[in-house]
């Protein structure tokens, strides 16, 4: 490790937080009222409600907001909290438009163009095609959701699908069982991962219509016991940063000098190739479509390499920041590559497994009205659950390709 990335890990790993942040009160499970400490809480009369273990890192209820109209003080509370807490909710925003939204989303990031996905190339190949419906007057902002919809935003006669694992794991839990047990679908980031779309730094997703009542049995099914009870058609977060602790010493050190390079359309590689049952990454079969059968490649440069750690804006904090399924090469600070497809995936998934059990893993309890973002630069999340034809599930998912890349831990040094 270089003597600067070392100072870098020592300062950031072992002084993560803002002298500020503590004293605001941002790890207890209390509630607070961000006061005048610092020029960013002034006038803001934002609480901010941690609903987990503050070890966990995840979650927190944001009130006395209002998303549609806020001052500059509120927001920099509203970011504040996402990036302490990486996954925030306010409640009872169902009036909130898809053009508001946007706007919400936008304030992360100004500069951000596109909706974070672009225009899906090869959409009938696409794995992630099935799963949006575009709303025609906000192209930013993308309808997802289970069952039947006559007419919603301009969209007409739409029918949503939730994905479901049968259609991406290499296993699958039995129909029999498929309303009690199910799995997590993917771990993902939302990202292009190529092209000229950087990750987009943040995602909101409101809750439009939510059937409740169930809940079901997640089957870890990777050769451990692990099993978790979750609201049925829960999203499940996973925090980076906890997965970046989790780490070894020399995973750590690995993590820090290493970056990882995604394939060429990477959600068209993978669509001939199935998931592992705990959704962390893709099964190495050689069933993966071939570079010269993908859609051109028009640039070399199109090609994402990335940091595999990414560093928090405000707390410092480092992040494991890899999409397992579309993985594709490791490159070493050595200038070595690890292009053995398999070998990539186990090092990936050997350092992210622990950090998907079951203690680790937010379930988000969805109501209808619900605004949750989330930091898509510190968490990784899934769909989750198997729905009836007749449960009818609305949401609104927005997010931006940001407008730079993501910070990684070397450039922090400078
Ligand atoms: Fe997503």
């Amino acid at each position: 490790m270089t003597e600067s990335l070392q100072n870098v890990y020592k300062d950031r790993c072992l002084h993560v937080l803002p002298p500020f942040l503590e004293a605001q009160g941002y790890f207890s499970s209390q509630p607070y009222k961000p006061e005048k400490r610092s020029e960013a809480f002034t006038m803001s009369s934002i609480i901010v409600q941690p609903i987990n273990a503050s070890d966990l890192g995840l979650g927190a209820l944001v009130q006395n907001i209002d998303p549609a109209h806020m001052s500059e003080e509120d927001f920099t509370v509203l970011r504040n909290a996402l990036y302490t807490h990486n996954v925030i909710c306010v409640k009872s925003q169902g009036k909130l438009t898809p053009k508001d939204q946007a706007e919400l989303t936008r304030r992360f990031d100004p500069a951000a163009l596109s909706y974070g996905h672009g225009k899906t190339i090869d959409a009938k190949r696409s794995v992630l095609h099935p799963d949006l419906k575009t709303i025609p007057h906000q192209p930013e902002v993308q309808v997802i959701g289970n069952g039947f919809l006559p007419e919603y935003e301009g969209l007409k006669n739409i029918t949503l699908r939730h994905p479901h694992h049968r259609t991406f794991h290499k296993t699958v839990i039995p129909d029999a069982q498929d309303l009690d047990y199910t799995r997590f679908y993917r771990w993902h980031i939302d990202a292009a991962l190529y092209g000229e779309l950087n990750p987009p730094l943040v995602t909101s997703l409101l809750a439009v219509k939510v059937p409740g009542g169930r809940r079901q049995t997640v089957l870890y099914d990777d050769g451990t016991d692990d099993v978790l009870d979750v609201p049925l058609g829960t999203t499940a977060f996973v925090s980076g940063y906890k997965m970046f602790d989790n780490l070894t010493l020399k995973q750590k050190d690995f993590a820090l000098t290493s970056k990882v390079e995604y394939a060429p359309h990477p959600y068209v590689w993978i669509s001939t190739t199935k998931s592992r049952p705990d959704g962390l990454g893709m099964v190495s079969e050689g069933k993966e479509v071939r570079i010269n059968e993908l859609p051109p490649i028009e640039n070399e440069n199109d090609i994402q390499i990335l940091p595999m750690v990414w560093k928090n804006p405000v707390t410092g904090r480092f992040a494991l920041q890899i999409h397992p399924s579309v993985v594709r090469k490791i490159h070493l600070e050595d200038g070595t590559v690890i292009d053995d497809l398999a070998k990539v995936r186990e090092i990936v998934h050997d350092m992210q497994r622990p950090a998907i059990a079951p203690k680790y893993v937010y379930a988000h309890d969805w109501e209808e009205g619900d605004l949750v973002l989330f930091n898509n630069h510190g968490v990784l999340h899934t769909v989750v659950g198997a729905f009836a034809e007749n449960e009818v599930r609305v949401f609104r998912q927005c997010n931006l390709a940001a407008s730079s890349p993501p910070l990684g831990p070397i450039a922090s040094s400078s």
